[in-house]
């Protein structure tokens, strides 16, 4: 038991995402046990659907909307938010999903993500690498089109899947101690701030990690850019898209702005 714990401890702590990958395919039956390893994530109503591809045209035109990586690894993984086969469930049963769409998504969010995390501690652990890609939400219609999404299935997360070509160190973290609360939740003092980002930087700034993957934001080159420039730069230059993220959703079926209507088909 002792052993099957460090076992876990071990995966978990010295897994860090893959971005360079090797050509070799991922073998069926891996890619199922993966999948499968994502559905033992606790659950609430296993509001997901993970739509994989290996195709090189779907992955190249991937590529085109999320960068490289879908080029580099052999298999993409689009992790969805599924409403629609839970409803198929109650449907079954003859009664009608009565709960408001926040809450569903609230709820399905979390089911997809813990779904996914499971898939990349279990890739991890059979030799494979893998990289999220948030752009998926933002990339709703295209993804519904590319995979036949049916309304009520939202793109949450990508997730690029592959032999590592690449031994990165972890990545560091914000120290524990501004994490975990004890019995009551401690603000942060400034010198607590600089000191959370000091580490977060030190660590990046080590491996040479925005350099290496061409990931800088920060318009001067000469800048010393860590995380803390990164979190800063990606946050405040967003533009505000509620608008847009409601209209999406309403593409997908699913009712977000109390103001709208739904233009799913
Ligand atoms: C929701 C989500 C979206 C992400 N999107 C991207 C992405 O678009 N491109 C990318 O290179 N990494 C992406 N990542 C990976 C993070 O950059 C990475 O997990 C983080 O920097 C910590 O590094 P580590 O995973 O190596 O520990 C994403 C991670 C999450 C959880």
């Amino acid at each position: 038991m002792r052993d099957e714990a460090d076992a876990i401890f071990e995966v978990i702590h010295r897994r860090a995402s893959i971005r360079r990958f090797r050509d070799d395919p991922v073998p069926a039956e891996i890619l199922h046990e993966v999948v499968a390893a994502g559905q033992r994530a606790p659950f609430t109503g296993q509001m997901y659907a993970v739509v994989v591809t290996e195709d090189p045209e779907k992955r190249e035109a991937l590529a085109e909307l999320y960068g490289p990586l879908p080029r580099r690894a052999p298999v993409f993984a689009l992790v969805c938010v599924d409403f629609c086969r839970l409803e198929r469930f109650i449907a079954a049963r003859g009664r009608v999903n009565r709960a408001d769409d926040l809450t569903m998504l609230l709820l399905g969010v979390q089911d997809a993500a813990y779904a996914a995390q499971n898939m990349v501690l279990a890739a991890e652990a059979r030799g494979l690498g893998s990289c999220f890609l948030g752009a998926a939400p933002r990339l709703a219609r295209e993804m519904a089109e590319m995979f036949a999404l049916p309304s009520r299935v939202l793109p949450l997360v990508g997730m690029v899947i592959g032999y590592p070509a690449e031994a990165p160190p972890p990545r560091p973290r914000i120290p524990t101690e501004y994490v975990l609360h004890r019995d009551a939740y401690r603000e942060m003092t400034d010198a607590d701030v600089e000191r959370a980002l000091g580490v977060m930087d030190a660590g990046l700034l080590r491996e040479g990690y925005y350099g290496k993957y061409a990931a800088r934001r920060d318009p001067d080159p000469d800048a010393r850019y860590g995380w803390g420039e990164h979190v800063a730069h990606k946050y405040s230059t967003r533009p505000g898209d509620l608008e847009t993220m409601y209209r999406l959703l309403a593409e997908r079926g699913m009712m977000l702005d109390p103001g709208g209507e739904s233009t799913d088909a």
